[in-house]
């Protein structure tokens, strides 16, 4: 990422915004806006998904409806809509959402207002395939929890099935195929975790592209794309990607910037630079005592857990502990379960001092939403909403390099493809 994209961004902006909006949306004073504006200061890079976020709502608002819109999209296992984000980036019109963890929807409905115009419902394996509405695109971060190596291990040991024999979780990416089956998108993202490759010796993920490609009827790309190219976090994920026609999609055609971000420009600044946020105020920032809430730091007794455990598995050889985060770290994989113990991303704090969590505010950074998404729940949810999120610039990508072949395959005729597929899934 470099620093030109944010500046160019922000002279965008300023075409359609004064000064003073510009600042209260990023959550910086007018000073510092103009100065960046003059160059005298840089235009930090971290700015680039608020001023994007401001660029599309203004898109929407000066009568972008969804006739307007480039595209339509559905948004399955929707979470807290990174996927969607990073879709909407592009111009998408959301006409659909299932998600069914009311927290999850709080969320939801609070970060993208439209969503009350369209159907946002729960499960999705109750819902009838022809009731979904027609789309371009289908997005899915399918739960990974049954294909993840701990998902796996626990559900032997209780001696349950797992992967497709399971009959909740594992079915899921059978309701995927069946809402491409009747409604036959011009493309679709899937994601999960990068185990999915791996499992059951890779018969899971042959099961899968044997699905999408020889009954579906689909031209199907996937690869493994780490988040540090974005954002400080080493987070591997598959990506697959499916076109309805023949296109010269290739991976080819990503921008992944070779040196990604460091945990510090994520971090609350302690330097008097951190922005109040009128939605968080001090909730995760004390700007008074200008440090992270003292609730972050480790008590004493977890602390002292956390480094008895690590010295018993270093002693048996293991590598299992906690990860200390430093200003130029790229951290761990921020999980579902942080908010237990905070163990894989500590934040140094000092030689004498506990370390601490990341607050809710600095996981959100983490995973590449800008300071303008709203976390209207406890830090619990919000870490396990977080934690199983994607990050988001990478679906910006993926969806910018899709759409040159989306708009050109919509262009053309779905052939009897779709009643093929149809008398499948029947
Ligand atoms: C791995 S997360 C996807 C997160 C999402 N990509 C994001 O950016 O936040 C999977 C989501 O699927 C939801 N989910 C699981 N089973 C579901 C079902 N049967 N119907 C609807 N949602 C479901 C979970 O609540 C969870 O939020």
């Amino acid at each position: 990422m470099t620093l030109a994209a944010p500046l160019n961004l922000l002279r965008q902006a300023r075409a359609r915004f004064t000064q003073r909006e510009i600042a209260a949306h990023v959550g910086k004073d007018i000073k510092t806006v103009r100065r960046w504006e003059k160059g005298e200061t840089p235009c930090p890079a971290m700015l680039e998904p608020a001023l994007r976020d401001l660029l599309q709502q203004s898109a929407r608002t000066s009568g972008g409806t969804a006739g307007d819109a480039q595209f339509r999209f559905i948004d399955l296992f929707a979470g807290i809509g990174g996927i969607r984000m990073g879709f909407e980036a592009h111009g998408g019109d959301c006409v659909f959402t299932s998600e069914w963890n009311d927290f999850s929807t709080r969320t939801y409905r609070e970060n993208y207002p439209g969503s009350g115009e369209h159907a946002l419902i729960g499960d999705i394996v109750a819902f009838p395939a022809e009731e979904v509405p027609g789309h371009d695109v289908l997005l899915g971060g399918f739960p990974c929890q049954p294909f993840s190596i701990a998902g796996v291990s626990k559900k032997n040991a209780l001696g349950r099935p797992h992967g497709f024999e399971c009959t909740t979780q594992g079915t899921l990416f059978f309701d995927v195929a069946r809402i491409i089956a009747a409604k036959r998108p011009a493309a679709f993202l899937l994601e999960n975790v990068k185990n999915l490759l791996s499992h059951d010796k890779g018969r899971t993920f042959d099961v899968i592209l044997q699905t999408l490609r020889d009954e579906l009827g689909y031209e199907v790309h996937y690869r493994v794309i780490d988040g540090q190219h974005f954002t400080p976090q080493h987070r591997e994920r598959i990506i697959i990607v499916g076109f309805r026609g023949k296109t010269g999609f290739s991976w080819d055609d990503l921008h992944l910037p070779e040196e990604g971000p460091r945990l510090g420009s994520i971090l609350h600044r302690t330097d008097g630079s951190e922005p109040v946020l009128p939605w968080d105020h001090d909730r995760f920032f004390d700007h008074t005592a200008q440090r992270a809430q003292p609730k972050y730091t480790l008590t004493p007794n977890l602390w002292t857990y956390l480094q008895n455990y690590a010295a018993k598995h270093r002693a048996a050889g293991n590598g299992f502990g906690f990860g200390m985060a430093y200003p130029d770290s790229v951290t761990r994989t921020l999980s579902a379960r942080y908010h237990k113990d905070g163990s894989e991303i500590l934040v140094y704090q000092g030689e004498s001092l506990r370390p601490r969590r990341l607050t809710p505010r600095e996981c959100a950074r983490l995973m590449g939403f800008p300071d303008t998404f709203r976390i209207p729940v406890s830090d619990t949810q919000a870490y396990r909403q977080f934690g199983n999120s994607v990050v988001m610039p990478v679906m910006r990508e993926v969806a910018r390099i899709m759409l040159p072949h989306v708009q050109t395959l919509l262009a053309e005729d779905d052939p009897h493809g779709a009643k093929q597929a149809l008398s499948l899934y029947a």
